[in-house]
C-alpha cells in the first residue's frame, strides 16, 4: 500500500483553505519554473508551518502545492520513504494518483479532499485526469 490515510495529523483550519490566487502570492520553490503551468510548490505561511511542525518530532517543510496538468511518472527527487498530503481541492472528478512497478500500475488511487494521507514518493509515481487546479498541502522531511 502506497498510499495510506493517517489520523495523527490535524484538520486544516478553513483560514488556510486558501484560493489559488492567494496561493500564488506565495514563494515558489518548486527548482523548474518552465512547469508552472504543471506544478508549482509555494512557502506555506509560518502560523501554518508551525502548527503542523507540532505533531512532528523531525523537522518538517510545509508547503502547497499546486497541479494543473498530468505529471509524468516520477519519483520525488531528494525525499526518500513518505510525505503527507491534504487535498483542499481534487482538481476534477477522478483524478488518479498511480503507483508503477516494471512498467505496469500497482495502485491507483482517487485521493478524497480534506483527509490526511501519505504517499510513498520514492517509487515511481504519477497523477492522471487533472481538469482543474489541484490544489494540496504537502508536508516532508526537512
Ligand atoms: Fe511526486
Amino acid at each position: 500500500m502506497y498510499y495510506k490515510e493517517v489520523d495523527f495529523l490535524p484538520e486544516v483550519p478553513s483560514l488556510f483553505d486558501l484560493s489559488l490566487k492567494e496561493i500564488q502570492e506565495f514563494e515558489n520553490v518548486f527548482p523548474h519554473k518552465d512547469y508552472d503551468h504543471t506544478f508549482a510548490s509555494y512557502v506555506a505561511p509560518q502560523e501554518l508551518s508551525d502548527y503542523i511542525q507540532e505533531c512532528f518530532d523531525y523537522p518538517v517543510l510545509t508547503r502547497y502545492q499546486v497541479i494543473r496538468d498530468k505529471v509524468p511518472v516520477h519519483t520525488d527527487l531528494g525525499i526518500v520513504g513518505v510525505k503527507y498530503n491534504y487535498v483542499f481541492e481534487s482538481g476534477g472528478n477522478n483524478v488518479r494518483t498511480r503507483f508503477w512497478d516494471m512498467g505496469q500500475i500497482v495502485e491507483s488511487v482517487c485521493v478524497q479532499e480534506k483527509v490526511w494521507h501519505s504517499l510513498q514518493i520514492d517509487v515511481p509515481h504519477d497523477v492522471t485526469q487533472v481538469d482543474n487546479a489541484r490544489i494540496s498541502l504537502t508536508v516532508r522531511h526537512e
